[in-house]
């Protein structure tokens, strides 16, 4: 595991002090760095000072889940301090008084009471919540509280009164692609912890990779996982730890398309006769289950039978996306089908498909999930739909008395910044393209939305880094009242919340330098990777779906390159493209000018001094046209740059420029996109 020491060192000097200025400038500390922002905050004058006699105590009402979530809390107050904390070590004997009224659920269940109160005073911090699922968020809370003063650690006084906007805040992880270990499925419910998300939406069956043993059809995982799978203790090991965190968990079963690894071992199921290997490619693939075999609705009866036994949640998703249908088209039995039910196109077989699983899920005692496909004339009024090709699925089912939750907008896989994921919200598509607003009625259809991780270009050793801290930001967006918006309020509190993930094993935020020293080779001279995270700092990974436009990946691809150890976002490149909007726009003072000049200098000089390193690795090989564009972006930034400050006439070659930076933008061939580009090409444009 990679510990935050080696995650964080190495950083250049020079680095360090550019990167602390861009992070500190513009904060205002008057809200301590909460993430998501409670419902209701009041401070209060004084703080409770923390030492080794702090302790939390429960009083009244407790359960098992209760006493460790106390245990675990007092683990992480030890360690966000360093100070070994014993009840009998002298102090303030500042405490914590834990008051739940009564038990929560059996099983956790949508919609259950959340809220909670937490009342700190210099003395005594009161935790009163009507059930422990309230008390786990307030524990959170007041672990984001604690910082580091003048006086030593303490809480600041305050007095909150919380409870979420929606109550479906999830986060996809798709594990079938990817096979993710049970290490990082724990780790990913302990930063949702964090965060106060409550659902964790498995996907556990992809084209790639059947993820869960079943003992009714062992050729599923025996054949379709590579034998990677997850056994059904060890998904009723992470049922109890997620509800140990306040944390439901759905699994997806997709189907009738992205099958193929249930075929490898069960070939009868799908729409052609196979044989059936495990798909190694990205994308979208054409076997798909036959819906016009009663042994296909038999099979699934068992399956779901055996599945909706292992998860206890009310909810199972089944999924229903991306069916091409090419399969059903070749076969022409199910043609025939077809022609003998009045079955007018693919769409209307997969309704009636749906329709036959819908029943088997009921029958199974669940109410049925699935991705915006499954909504359809028919449709049965209980199915939940997961708005994933645009949030107007999401409006339309509402509109017509479906519940759904919105994953449009919140793609953690496209590498899209943390602030447009944090401004998409589940009520947003309401008001868009002139359609009626939803009534209040209608709105209350929508519970909430899920952060959704896809794992083509995801491995275990990245999932934390491209999962956090944007989930964080996105947790906000379905916890906090809606007009709780304000995006540089976001990005001032995200590095805290960031730091805290690091702490739960959650190396995030920043780029993997463990990742860059295994890259540059078995030299011991570390000399070089000061440069290459010069650049590392100022690229970023492709958005969208470009990535697998620039070249074939599969299963077997190897995620090491600097592509891959990278944060979906630059900050360093977030916090120059604002420097040179302010001096763009001419409201920036002389240090921003100082300071866009000491990035710029860094940039140019940096080609130099690593091209060295580049050639001998092949790992780092590829990075030498990457490098040499940054010196050059940066040398145009600094003719730019001296031009302003001169009061220069404007670059009779400004259009030639500004070309020549787009093609200097990228991805390259190493996959990245110069997130000098977009500032640069702001400072050329100045007047
Ligand atoms: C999906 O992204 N295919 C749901």
């Amino acid at each position: 595991m990679v510990s935050s020491s080696v995650y964080r060192r190495l950083l250049p000097i020079c680095v360090v002090a550019l990167a602390w200025a861009t992070h500190t400038s513009g904060q205002a500390q008057s809200l301590p760095a909460l993430m998501p922002l409670p419902a209701h905050l009041d401070p209060r004058s004084g703080q409770m000072l923390l030492d080794g006699s702090f302790d939390a105590t429960i009083d009244g009402f407790s359960e098992p889940r209760l006493e460790r979530a106390r245990t675990r809390f007092m683990a992480r107050m030890v360690q966000q301090t360093g100070i070994p904390m014993v009840g009998s070590a002298p102090g303030t004997h500042a405490r914590l008084v834990i008051r739940v009224a009564g038990p929560s659920q059996p099983v956790q269940a949508l919609g259950e009471d959340e809220a909670y109160r937490l009342d700190v005073t210099p003395q005594r911090a009161t935790l009163s919540a009507g059930t422990p699922l309230g008390a786990l968020h307030g524990l959170q809370t007041f672990l984001q509280l604690v910082t580091a003063t003048p006086q030593g650690f303490a809480v600041p006084a305050v007095s909150i009164a919380d409870q979420p906007r929606f109550p479906w805040r999830g986060l996809m992880l798709d594990t079938g692609r990817h096979f993710m270990p049970l290490e990082q499925v724990r780790q990913t419910i302990d930063g949702m912890e964090a965060v106060k998300l409550n659902v964790f939406h498995w996907h556990l069956s992809e084209d790639q990779g059947f993820r869960v043993e079943s003992k009714q059809f062992p050729l599923l995982q025996g054949k379709g996982s590579d034998g990677l799978f997850y056994t059904q203790d060890q998904v009723r090991e992470t049922v109890a730890y997620a509800r140990d965190r306040g944390i439901r968990v759905i699994p997806e079963f997709d189907m009738p398309g992205h099958t193929t690894a249930w075929f490898v071992g069960y070939p009868e199921l799908a729409s052609a006769p196979g044989p059936y290997q495990i798909e190694r490619r990205w994308g979208v693939f054409d076997p798909a289950m036959d819906p016009s075999r009663e042994e296909t609705y038999q099979f699934l009866d068992t399956f779901l039978g055996e599945m909706t036994a292992l998860f206890p949640d009310a909810y199972f998703h089944v999924g229903g996306d991306e069916c091409n249908g090419k399969q059903w088209d070749a076969n022409p039995r199910i043609q025939a089908f077809m022609r003998a039910h009045g079955i007018k196109d693919n769409a209307a077989l997969q309704a009636r498909f749906t329709a036959r699983v819908q029943q088997l899920v009921t029958r199974h005692g669940k109410q049925m999930v699935g991705w915006d496909e499954v909504l359809q004339p028919d449709t049965p009024h209980d199915v939940v739909i997961q708005s994933w090709r645009g949030p107007e699925s999401l409006a339309e089912a509402a509109r017509r008395g479906y519940r759904g939750i919105l994953s449009s907008g919140y793609y953690i896989d496209l590498n899209q910044s943390a602030g447009e994921h944090y401004l998409a919200d589940p009520l947003n598509a309401t008001e868009a393209k002139g359609a009626p607003p939803l009534t209040p009625a209608q709105e209350a259809n929508i519970l909430g939305g899920e952060t959704t991780m896809w794992t083509e270009f995801i491995t275990p050793e990245i999932l934390a880094n491209r999962v956090w801290p944007r989930s964080a930001a996105i947790a906000e967006r379905l916890w906090s009242p809606r007009d709780v918006r304000d995006v540089p309020s976001m990005y001032a509190r995200l590095p805290r919340i960031s730091h805290e993930l690091e702490y739960l094993g959650l190396p995030n935020g920043g780029v993997r330098i463990d990742m860059l020293e295994r890259m540059r080779g078995g030299s011991t001279d570390s000399t070089g990777v000061p440069h290459l995270l010069v650049l590392a700092q100022v690229v970023q990974p492709p958005r969208d779906y470009q990535r697998g436009e620039l070249k074939t990946y599969d299963q077997f691809t190897p995620l090491n390159r600097l592509v891959d150890a990278i944060p979906a976002e630059s900050d360093v490149a977030r916090e120059f493209t604002a420097l040179a909007g302010r001096i763009h726009d001419g409201s920036a003072s002389a240090a921003d000018h100082a300071e866009a000049r000491r990035w710029l200098v860094l940039w140019q000089g940096n080609d130099a001094a690593l091209a060295p390193l580049l050639s001998a690795s092949a790992a780092t090989a590829e990075l030498g046209p990457t490098s040499r564009n940054l010196a050059r972006t940066a040398a145009i930034g600094l003719t730019a740059l001296d031009r302003i400050e001169q009061h220069g006439p404007a670059d009779a070659r400004q259009q030639e420029v500004l070309a020549e930076l787009k093609s200097m933008a990228g991805p390259d061939q190493s996959a990245l996109r110069n997130m000098a580009v977009p500032g640069v090409s702001l400072l050329v444009e100045t007047r």
